[in-house]
């Protein structure tokens, strides 16, 4: 087919298509039809689109194997929520799931009630104990879950993000025990921006938008015979909790970081007073 205009050339694209399965042509067909309509109405200059395709050239020279900035793109224009939202329609009876972020790592795992917080950021931040049980939509306590637990120190940055931390500082694997209750002891996080200093940054000063986020703990959890659990818990009060830069807060995991000044309970949680103490139940769905 030549001579094409912009009247045909959507047409004479899909009909080139000839995937080796029905998905891949859906895919593929929805990515021209998309992409074409969104450039007829658009009709960008050349030096436009010259300058997109720079952004896109740097977005993939910035990523390696600590940094993911086409994570990072995806998760800023909302469409890791909205991934998230077709997969996982909320329900009354389990945890509800939000974005995993590109600062996942694989910790060690810990004894039940290990701190997490070490070096300086044990003696500086607020002493935290999350405790909680892992169950079925039933109420049903879920032995040996698997928690794998990450976060920011107080001032906002992850171990990846910062020499001064010790490796794999704040992050670590706990299991439930047979009543399906896990504890562990950490630092108040704090809220923090997004990368900013690649192609992802330039995109959300360009759009007049902060980057922060606003302060949470996330959770993977896994268990044999139910789906993964990937979530945050976020703290209550959060000035950002309205206008997380990646769109990823829900209601039911905003916790109460409850300042507790109880002598018996510190000594209980082997922690000093005053400390926040949290306690949040998650609820796995079954396969
Ligand atoms: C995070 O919570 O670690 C995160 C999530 C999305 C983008 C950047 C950071
Ligand atoms: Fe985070």
């Amino acid at each position: 087919m030549r001579n094409p205009t912009e009247e045909n050339l959507t047409d004479i694209v899909l009909k080139r298509i000839q995937a080796d399965n029905a998905r891949d042509q859906e895919i593929i067909e929805k990515l021209v039809k998309h992409l074409h309509a969104f450039i007829k109405d658009l009709e960008p200059t050349e030096k436009e689109w010259f300058k997109a395709i720079d952004f896109l050239t740097r977005t993939g020279q910035k990523c390696d194997d600590q940094r993911q900035e086409f994570i990072l793109l995806s998760d800023i224009l909302g469409v890791s929520m909205l991934v998230d939202a077709i997969n996982h329609t909320s329900q009354a009876d389990i945890t509800e799931t939000t974005v995993k972020g590109p600062f996942h790592a694989s910790a060690q795992e810990f004894e039940m009630g290990t701190n997490i917080a070490r070096g300086e950021e044990d003696e500086r931040g607020k002493p935290t104990v999350i405790r909680g049980r892992v169950m079925d939509e039933a109420n049903n306590p879920i032995a040996n879950a698997k928690l794998d637990v990450w976060q920011s120190n107080d001032i906002g940055y992850y171990d990846l993000q910062d020499v001064n931390q010790p490796e794999m500082n704040l992050r670590g694997i706990f299991r439930t025990d047979e009543s399906g209750e896990f504890w562990f002891r950490t630092i108040k996080p704090a809220a923090y921006p997004v990368p900013t200093d690649g192609p992802v940054g330039e995109l959300i000063r360009a759009s007049g938008r902060h980057p922060m986020r606003p302060a949470h703990i996330h959770f993977w959890i896994q268990a044999d015979g139910y789906h993964p659990l990937i979530t945050h818990l976020f703290v209550e009060g959060d000035e950002y909790l309205n206008s997380d830069a990646v769109f990823a807060v829900k209601e039911s995991l905003i916790v109460d970081f409850k300042k507790n000044s109880n002598d018996e309970d510190a000594k209980k949680w082997k922690v000093d007073t005053p400390f926040y103490d949290v306690q949040y139940d998650f609820k796995l769905a079954k396969k």
